[in-house]
């Protein structure tokens, strides 16, 4: 029998009445445009809320990525270092420069970059005088790398650290929002994020020269001048007017939001939690002062002997009956386009590839639906 159409997504959009009233007004006043005033407000109000001078609106978080690389200096020939336990986008933009990615693994407890393998990666270059032109950072599900020891270990080595903040919109480490660590931080608006225009990005500094850039590479580069001149190649990239008016009413929602993905990620860890084999993502880890994940995916592994059936066995069923659940991110290491990439590590992303299964977190999942995801997954591994 076919699967019936999906009725419980993954992720998907949560939107209301000032996303609507303030799209409204962006198509009122006739800014229908990749600039206006809602995308310099949006702008303004983001780079408040994360308490950073500058962010750039752009189309989407992978042309975030790419003005980050390029203002890192990234170029032909260079290897970067990125996480390999993400989503493609993390490393296509490095590609897009004749770039060479070298993937790292993640650490067990949060999924994201082990430092010391990055330290080792770091070391090895520095001995063959290989140039590591910047490092991804890609704060996964929505909790932010160690950026503690991240930070210092880039500056030892003089290379640029660039967060890839897409799926962690209102996580804090240490007090300091997501997308502020390193020289440039990215921010994904995409459809399945915690907060959404439908497909959008922006990129965060605190170099105003560099958002100044990023602006001018992301309208295609165009000099001062009346007429169409141009001394370097540029993008379009910059986001539209109607989508960053829906940004604003979203991110005024973006704490409500928060808080709703963390407490289904707290409901699902009460009812399941005791489950033989089944361990949640970030349970081990300890929330220290001013840290905080976002909740924007709750993940877990099912260790099938212990559980009695397998990851897959789960996400069948769950999509028999119209439940979204997604394995967690094949690692780029073993992606067919990345086979030629070096990988330090990798067997930490390939188990919790094979193991690891997303359920669906919206903000907007009610405690119905959570309930009865709850009672099929119990019914799976132990019915
Ligand atoms: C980790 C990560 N990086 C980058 C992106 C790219 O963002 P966008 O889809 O806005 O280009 C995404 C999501 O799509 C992502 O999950």
């Amino acid at each position: 029998m076919p699967d019936p159409p999906i009725r419980i997504y993954l992720s998907p959009p949560d939107v209301g009445p000032a996303e609507r009233e303030l799209l409204l007004d962006a198509f009122d006043s006739n800014w229908v445009a990749p600039l206006g005033p809602h995308v310099d407000a949006f702008e303004r109000e983001m780079a408040d809320y994360l308490g950073v001078p500058h962010a750039v609106a752009l189309s989407s978080g992978t042309a975030a990525l790419h003005l980050a690389l390029l203002q890192a200096g990234v170029g032909p020939g260079d290897r970067v270092l990125c996480s390999t336990l993400t989503f493609a986008a993390s490393a296509n933009p490095i590609r897009y420069l004749g770039a060479h990615p070298v993937f790292v693994d993640a650490e067990v407890a949060a999924w994201n970059l082990d430092v010391a393998l990055v330290r080792e990666a770091l070391t090895d270059a520095a001995a063959t005088g290989e140039r590591i032109a910047a490092v991804v950072a890609v704060d996964l599900y929505g909790r932010c790398c160690d950026f503690a020891a991240l930070e210092p270990l880039c500056a030892e080595y003089g290379v640029p650290l660039i967060e890839d903040a897409a799926e962690a919109l209102g996580a804090r480490l240490g007090g300091r929002a997501a997308g502020t660590f390193g020289l440039a931080g990215v921010l994904s608006f995409n459809g399945n994020k915690i907060i959404t225009t439908g497909g959008g990005g922006m990129l965060v500094t605190e170099d105003g020269a560099a958002a100044r850039q990023a602006r001018h590479l992301a309208t295609q580069a165009r000099d001062p001048a009346p007429h169409y001149q141009h001394s370097e190649i540029g993008y379009n990239y910059r986001l539209s007017n109607l989508l960053a008016a829906v940004g604003r009413g979203q991110l005024q929602g973006l704490e409500d939001k928060v808080a709703r993905r963390r407490a289904i990620q707290d409901g699902y860890q009460s009812a399941l939690g005791d489950l033989p084999g089944v361990q949640f993502l970030g349970a081990e880890v300890v929330e220290g002062d001013g840290d905080r994940s976002n909740g924007w995916l709750t993940c877990l592994t099912i260790d099938a002997q212990a559980a009695g059936a397998t990851r897959e066995e789960v996400r069948r069923h769950l999509r028999s009956l119209g439940i979204e659940a997604r394995p967690v991110w094949k690692p780029m290491h073993l992606q067919p386009v990345f086979a030629d990439a070096p990988v330090y590590g990798g067997a930490v992303a390939a188990r919790v590839f094979e193991h690891g299964l997303c359920l669906p977190t919206g903000s907007a999942l009610t405690d119905v639906e959570q309930d009865e995801i709850c009672g099929e997954i119990r019914a799976v591994l132990h019915g």
